[in-house]
């Protein structure tokens, strides 16, 4: 069941997400946290960040497991997914960052054609995410093209982690990260499948803009289809998409 909030701003989506976090942990110390990168769960993050603070909940057992990477970036490098989740989710909240994983983490730059460790890396995220228990909160925005992670049009709804070959669209929109140039973008990725995605326990999607208005309409009310890869939230048990009136205008 998806069920569509319309807030005022990211603020707003952001006190949201941290009221329903912070319970969960209060309930579930060891909590599993799905992180996303973007700039859509930016608010969200510092809002939970603060909440962490003023209430001085213990986060030392919360576990996180983002949903994708580049390939062929040095985790070091500062738009790795690694370096993004540590910067915007592990220090401000003050996680333990050995209880925090990227799927490229066992890559570490390794490049494509590295082909049997990256073949590897995705089935063993999977049995990781597994093996935690499976995850309880997981954090969604959505691209311009209806992707989440980076599972791109075309994708099959019932995919695992696996490496994938970036959308020219979606090198276009996150060439902003890397000095406005295209061709600085890596060219394939590591993401966490539909399939993957689909088993965490709730998933909350963010998106604001009139950019997001179209990929939030089709997910909403669009088929489901892997021609719109978030539409699979429609058959969710447990979905909650929250967006600013400009994300909500083709609904
Ligand atoms: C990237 C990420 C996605 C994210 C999307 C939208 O492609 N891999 O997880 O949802 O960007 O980003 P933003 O929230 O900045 O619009």
């Amino acid at each position: 069941m998806v069920e569509v909030i319309v807030v005022r701003d990211e603020d707003e989506a952001g006190e949201i997400y941290a009221g329903c976090v912070a319970s969960l942990i209060r309930r579930k110390p060891d909590a599993v946290l799905g992180l996303a990168t973007g700039s859509s769960p930016l608010a969200a993050y510092r809002h939970l960040a603060a909440r962490v603070r003023a209430e001085s909940i213990d986060v030392s057992q919360v576990r996180g497991f983002a949903l994708d990477e580049y390939i062929g970036l040095p985790l070091d490098h500062p738009e790795s997914y690694h370096s993004v989740i540590h910067r915007t989710v592990v220090e401000p909240l003050g996680l333990d960052p050995a209880k925090v994983h990227v799927p490229g983490d066992v890559l570490d730059g390794a490049p494509l054609s590295d082909g049997e460790r990256v073949a590897k890396a995705g089935a063993a995220y999977d049995e990781a995410i597994a093996e935690a228990g499976g995850i309880d909160v997981q954090i969604l925005g959505i691209g311009t093209d209806g992707h989440v992670g980076f599972n791109e049009p075309g994708s099959s709804l019932a995919s695992g982690t696996r490496v994938k070959t970036l959308a020219q669209q979606t090198r276009i929109d996150n060439a902003r990260f890397f000095d406005g140039d295209v061709d600085k973008v890596p060219t394939h990725c590591i993401t966490q499948g539909i399939g993957t995605i689909m088993r965490a326990r709730h998933l909350v999607l963010l998106a604001f803009g009139s950019g997001k208005a179209e990929a939030v309409a089709e997910t909403v009310e669009g088929g489901v289809s892997a021609f719109c890869p978030a539409s699979a939230l429609q058959l969710h048990p447990h979905a909650t998409i929250i967006v600013d009136e400009e994300a909500a205008s083709r609904l």
